[in-house]
């Protein structure tokens, strides 16, 4: 039997690059469950971008906006969610995304995310010269707490339809045991 009184949101870790928005927006219209980006929500809730926050408020206020976006995943009804690469970093985000429903973590290299963000300019931290370097970085610094994700989707070279498929099904999989 499932838990009613508990959110069922499908929950997307992973770093700048890994295609949390994109394979969200997939596996939210197989499933037909809204598509949720956590740094919309706080985009939205602040009136500026993510650039913005970072350069005027600093990394921390931006974090702190975060964690409220993903405490506010207990509220509101389910959904496919795609997390800010940097939603890992907290233990009380964990609390929170482990309450609000099951957390799958697209796995992808640095070389493979340096490719995929190659044009973006949204994205503060990976402002500056090289590129796959801080990806690099970024990834090694971060695997622990990526490592906590119950589930892994390795991305490869697989297209977005691929692995938003594979996602769903193990959503419906673990919807169904409850
Ligand atoms: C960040 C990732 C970004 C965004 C912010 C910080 C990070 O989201 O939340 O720039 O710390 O990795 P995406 O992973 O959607 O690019």
């Amino acid at each position: 039997m499932s838990d009613l009184s508990w959110p069922h949101h499908l929950i997307l870790v992973g770093p700048m690059g890994a295609g949390k928005s994109s394979v969200g927006r997939t596996a939210a219209a197989l499933l037909r469950l809204p598509f949720v980006d956590t740094d919309h929500l706080i985009e939205n809730a602040s009136g500026r971008s993510v650039t913005q926050i970072f350069a005027e408020c600093g990394e921390e206020a931006f974090r702190n906006a975060e964690t409220v976006a993903l405490q506010r995943l207990l509220f509101i009804p389910d959904s496919v969610v795609a997390t800010g690469g940097g939603a890992v970093l907290r233990e009380q985000n964990w609390e929170y995304m482990n309450a609000a429903g099951l957390v799958i973590r697209l796995l992808v290299t640095a070389e493979e995310a340096a490719r995929r963000t190659a044009y973006d300019v949204n994205r503060p931290l990976l402002a500056g010269e090289d590129r796959l370097e801080r990806l690099r970085q970024i990834l090694e610094e971060r695997e622990s707490w990526y490592a906590r994700a119950p589930l892994v989707l390795d991305v490869g070279h697989r297209g977005v339809p691929d692995v938003a498929q594979e996602a769903v099904s193990i959503y419906q999989q673990w919807r169904g045991t409850l």
